[in-house]
């Protein structure tokens, strides 16, 4: 059975940080801990801290700021993290809580109520708690599956979860389990970033984003019908996140900075590109579309060269914003979310038959494929 994407919904944090704000902030504690560790320094048993530059951010990654769920304790240099408090277990948690605000966006869009989706799953990088599920939190909190109830659950598969929830809700749908499937992606990505890491403090912002997949017997008028997707992964130590359950086994390596995001930016730039263009190239070819069909690609928003190398590489020449639209700058990367974001925000002027195609990547490696054409 054929499924459509019937809208996407946003929901944005209210506060920003600029580039300048985020390297004024890791200056400060960069000069505090060398002065601290002055004679250590001296003596070469421990390493200076480095500065940080906005000029060096923008010019390696395209970012120019990124919105924050918590502002204030990120940019003060003896926290450098976000505060939120945790919440009693009857009050929603913060995740299903942005889940809800993106999924009503997207609810608006369509005029679907609630009681209209049979299945929702939370696809995301960093799920807060291992259970009960933020996905069975979301269907409770927006009353999804009419009499029954419905289904819901989490997955994660890094920066590709929400193209691997499209397919995974359009198998739903196909099994004939479900009609109407919201995917939710809440990015809290400033939690399981390292503010103290030079070489990845300025990579992450947080959003939260949410796909209407429903079958195409029910497809609202101007749906996105879903024409073909590819899925990959490749086994790569170049971006880890080491936090779990069994840190509790070995409390030696808790607070270590491998319990949260880590990478070697450098070796995953110049290995997920060519994986990234030969699997779009693949799906395009499996499903019959040449590239002068495809009027937009809304990448993965990590780094801008990488986006416009991707795209150069499948285009067979260079392309515009228009072709591959960039939300990184004002975003930075926001993990599965940030191909939806630009989904979300590029599509207004796409007409009846016009074709494009979102694309995640990240951690695994992990990419995602997924060909759409407008209705
Ligand atoms: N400020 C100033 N200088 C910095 C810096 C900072 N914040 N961070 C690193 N540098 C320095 C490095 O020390 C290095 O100096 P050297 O040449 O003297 O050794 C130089 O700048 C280049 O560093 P490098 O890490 O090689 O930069 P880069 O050009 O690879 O850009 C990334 C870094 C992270 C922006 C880039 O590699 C990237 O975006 N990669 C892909 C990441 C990705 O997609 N990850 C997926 C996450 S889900």
């Amino acid at each position: 059975m054929t499924s459509v994407i019937s809208a996407t919904g946003l929901w944005t944090p209210k506060d920003s940080i600029s580039n300048e704000e985020l390297v004024v902030a890791f200056n400060a504690w960069s000069n505090k801990w060398n002065a601290e560790h002055s004679d250590a320094i001296a003596a070469g048993t421990k390493e200076a801290k480095p500065l940080s530059s906005a000029e060096f951010v923008e010019k390696a990654s395209g970012i120019k700021s990124r919105y924050v769920i918590s502002k204030a304790p990120i940019l003060n240099p003896d926290i450098m993290a976000p505060r939120i408090p945790e919440r009693p277990n009857d009050e929603i948690s913060i995740l299903a809580e942005i889940s809800v605000a993106a999924a009503k966006d997207a609810l608006a869009k369509t005029g679907r109520q609630p009681e209209d989706i049979d299945a929702v799953i939370v696809a995301c990088s960093n799920l807060q708690r291992a259970y009960p599920a933020i996905a069975i939190e979301v269907q409770d909190a927006l009353g999804t599956g009419g009499k029954t109830g419905g289904f819901a659950f989490d997955m994660n598969v890094a920066c590709s979860s929400a193209t691997f929830g499209i397919e995974t809700a359009r198998g739903l749908i196909a099994g004939g389990q479900a009609k109407s499937v919201l995917v939710c992606n809440p990015e809290m990505c400033s939690a399981h970033l390292n503010f103290k890491d030079r070489d990845s403090h300025f990579i992450f912002g947080d959003v939260a984003t949410a796909i209407l997949v429903e079958a195409d017997s029910i497809a609202p008028a101007g749906a996105w019908k879903i024409l073909g997707s590819k899925l990959a992964t490749q086994f790569s130590n170049n971006i880890r996140n080491n936090f779990g359950f069994l840190n509790n086994a070995a409390p030696e390596g808790i607070g270590n900075d491998d319990k949260l995001f880590i990478q070697n930016g450098r070796k995953v730039f110049k290995e997920v590109v060519p994986l990234v263009a030969s699997l779009i190239t693949e799906e395009l070819d499996n499903s019959g579309i040449s590239t002068n069909q495809i009027k937009r690609m809304w990448l993965h928003q990590a780094n801008l060269s990488m986006n416009t190398l991707i795209a150069k590489k499948v285009m067979g020449k260079d392309v515009d914003m228009d072709m591959a639209p960039v939300v990184l700058d004002e975003y930075a990367n926001t993990s599965s979310a940030g191909s939806i974001i630009a989904f979300d925000k590029h599509s207004d002027d796409f007409e009846a038959g016009d074709t494009g195609l979102i694309c995640s990547f990240g951690a695994g490696y992990s990419a995602g494929v997924v060909v759409v054409r407008k209705t």
